[in-house]
C-alpha cells in the first residue's frame, strides 16, 4: 500500500476528557432562530442514497447537501453570520464597522454576504493559488478582497495583523491563544446544519433505519468536524457514533498531531497544494483541537484522488439516487468511505472502524462546485489530482 491513504486510530479517545455538553440540542435550537431571522434561510436537504449504500454494503448513507445554503453553495455562512450578529448585539459599539477574515473561499464569501445585509464592510484576504471564481463570488457581495501570495495560515496572521492596525473585526474561522470568542461563535453557527440533519434523519426514522453508527467528517481547522461531532455525540449520548475524520495528505494537521502523540497539535507548514482548497489549513483550531482529540475515533489522511472519487460518486449517482452535486472540499468523505468498503487493501482499516452490512453511515457534502471548471474536469473529464 502506498501512502496514498493513511489511517491511525485515536488511542486519546479513550479518555473522552473533553467536555461536550455546551453543543447540545438545546443550544443549537437557539444558534437556528437566528438563522431563521435571515433572508434566504430554508435547511438544506439530507439526501438518502440507497443505491449507493446497497452497492457498497453499508445498511444506510446520508449525505447533507449544502449547496443550496443562503445561495453561496457552502455550508460556511452559517458560522459567520451567527458570529457577526451576535457581535452586532452583545458587544460592538458605534454604528460603521468594517469586518476582515481569511479564507479559502467559502467562510470569506459568508463574512461578505452577512456585512452586506448588515450594511456593514467586509475584507477578505485569500490564499495564494485560490481559483478567480472563488475571488469574484466575495467580490459580487461588495467586499474588498485580494489574493494574497500567502498560504491559509499567514493569511490568518495577516487579517489579525488588521484588526490591531486598522480597528477592523477579525471574524476567523479558526481559534488561538486569546483569541476564542468570535471562532467559538462561529462554531455554534455551524449547529444548525447538524441540528437540521439530526431532525432530517429523525423523520426519515419510521420508514428506514436512520441511526448513524459512522460519521465521515472533513476537517480544515477543524471547527466544522468539532462542532458537528459534539453535537451528534450529545444526541446520541447512548449509542455514539464513530467520528472519522478526513484530510488531504497534504494539509492533514491532524492527522500528524495525533501520529505525533503527545497531545498537543502539529502544524503543516508551506504550499498545500491540494484541490480540497477548503481543507487546506495548516494548523488544527485550538477550540477543535481538544474536541477531536478526545473523541474522534479516528483519523484518515489521503491523497486528492478519494476527494475526485467522491465527487463522481454523488455527481453521477446509481438509478434511483439523487444527484448532489459536491465540491472538493465537500465530496471526499463519500470518496474515503466508497475505497474503505471497496478496496481490499483497505480491509483492516474497514474493520478497524467496524464498518459493515449494519453500518449508517453520515457525511456532509460542505459545499458545491465553488469552483465550477475544476469540477467539470473532474466530474465530466476524470481528473484525479
Ligand atoms: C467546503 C468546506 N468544507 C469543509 C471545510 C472545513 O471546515 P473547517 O475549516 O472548520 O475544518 C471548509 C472550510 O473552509 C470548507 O470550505
Amino acid at each position: 500500500m502506498d501512502d496514498r491513504f493513511e489511517m491511525i486510530r485515536n488511542t486519546h479517545q479513550a479518555s473522552k476528557k473533553t467536555d461536550l455538553s455546551l453543543w447540545n440540542e438545546a443550544a443549537a435550537r437557539e444558534v437556528r432562530s437566528f438563522h431563521e431571522t435571515l433572508s434566504g434561510y430554508r435547511p438544506t436537504p439530507l439526501v438518502p442514497l440507497a443505491g449507493q449504500a446497497e452497492k457498497l454494503g453499508i445498511s444506510g448513507l446520508y449525505v447533507k447537501d449544502e449547496s443550496s445554503r443562503f445561495g453561496l453553495n457552502a455550508f460556511k455562512a452559517l458560522g459567520a453570520s451567527f458570529a457577526m450578529g451576535t457581535a452586532a448585539k452583545d458587544w460592538m459599539p458605534g454604528e460603521k464597522h468594517t469586518f476582515v477574515t481569511a479564507t479559502d473561499g467559502n467562510h470569506g464569501r459568508g463574512v461578505a454576504w452577512m456585512a452586506r445585509q448588515m450594511g456593514q464592510k467586509a475584507v477578505v484576504y485569500l490564499p495564494e493559488g485560490t481559483a478567480k471564481s472563488r475571488l469574484h463570488n466575495i467580490l459580487a457581495e461588495g467586499a474588498d478582497a485580494y489574493i494574497t501570495d500567502l498560504n491559509y495560515d499567514d493569511a490568518v496572521r495577516l487579517a489579525a495583523s488588521k484588526e490591531k492596525e486598522e480597528g477592523w473585526i477579525l471574524v476567523q474561522d479558526t481559534a488561538w491563544d486569546g483569541y476564542e470568542r468570535i471562532p467559538k461563535l462561529i462554531m455554534k453557527g455551524y449547529l444548525t446544519m447538524a441540528l437540521e440533519a439530526y431532525e432530517e434523519l429523525e423523520a426519515f426514522g419510521t420508514r428506514r433505519k436512520t441511526r448513524p453508527t459512522h460519521i465521515f467528517l472533513q476537517a480544515g481547522v477543524g471547527s466544522m468536524a468539532a462542532a458537528v461531532a459534539a453535537f451528534f455525540l450529545n444526541v446520541y449520548r447512548e449509542q455514539p457514533p464513530v467520528i472519522v475524520i478526513v484530510e488531504p495528505k497534504k494539509a492533514d494537521c491532524f492527522f500528524r498531531s495525533i501520529r505525533k502523540g503527545e497531545g498537543k497539535p502539529v502544524a503543516v507548514t508551506g504550499k498545500m497544494d491540494t484541490m480540497m482548497a477548503g481543507l487546506a489549513c495548516g494548523e488544527p483550531s485550538a477550540l477543535a483541537w481538544p474536541i477531536l482529540r478526545d473523541h474522534a475515533y479516528a483519523f484518515i489522511s489521503c491523497h486528492d484522488c478519494y476527494a475526485a472519487d467522491g465527487m463522481r460518486l454523488l455527481g453521477k449517482p446509481l438509478p434511483g439516487d439523487k444527484r448532489i452535486i459536491s465540491g472538493e472540499s465537500g465530496a471526499v468523505g463519500p470518496g474515503v468511505l466508497s475505497a474503505l468498503m471497496k478496496d481490499p487493501e483497505l480491509a483492516e482499516d474497514k474493520e478497524a472502524l467496524k464498518l459493515n452490512e449494519e453500518s449508517v453511515v453520515l457525511c456532509f457534502s460542505t459545499e458545491g462546485a465553488t469552483d465550477p471548471e475544476h469540477y467539470r474536469a473532474v466530474v465530466e473529464n476524470g481528473k484525479s489530482n
